[in-house]
């Protein structure tokens, strides 16, 4: 009877150890890129302004649209990932100033890259972003 209930404990182990193995290997192994891809935010096309931008603050990422061209971009500073403000000209760190232009390039610094052009999904009327 003890020696059943050790199996079983053994057993049960096991599976969680294999589980947890495989857990981490998948987050090591596969690059983020492949792994699934979650819904940011999704919006009607037709709420983006003109050569504008709307901003979701809360999920820190915006959607621009230029002429026919819809793009969003994480507003998370590549510096050290302070909240971006979008401006009419352009996007603004307020912690240390780097600022970018309307596709996310550096403008001036001190981020070292260009902010994050984050994968969005056509729905038709309707324009999903994904993270
Ligand atoms: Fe944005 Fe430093 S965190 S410039």
């Amino acid at each position: 009877m003890e020696k059943a209930g050790r199996s079983r404990r053994r057993v049960v182990r096991g599976l969680i150890f294999s589980g947890a193995w495989a857990v981490l290997a998948w987050k090591f192994l596969v690059p983020a890129g492949r792994r699934a891809s979650r819904a940011v935010v999704e919006v009607a096309k037709q709420e983006i302004p003109l050569e504008g931008a709307l901003v979701f603050r809360e999920s820190r990422v915006a959607l621009i649209r230029s002429g026919a061209e819809v793009y969003a971009l994480s507003l998370v500073c590549t510096h050290l990932g302070c909240t971006v403000n979008v401006t009419p000209q352009n996007l603004v760190c307020p912690c240390h100033g780097s600022v970018f232009n309307r596709v996310g390039e550096v403008v001036s610094g001190p981020a070292p890259r260009a902010l994050r052009r984050l994968a969005t999904e056509d729905l038709g009327e309707r324009v999903r972003v994904l993270a």
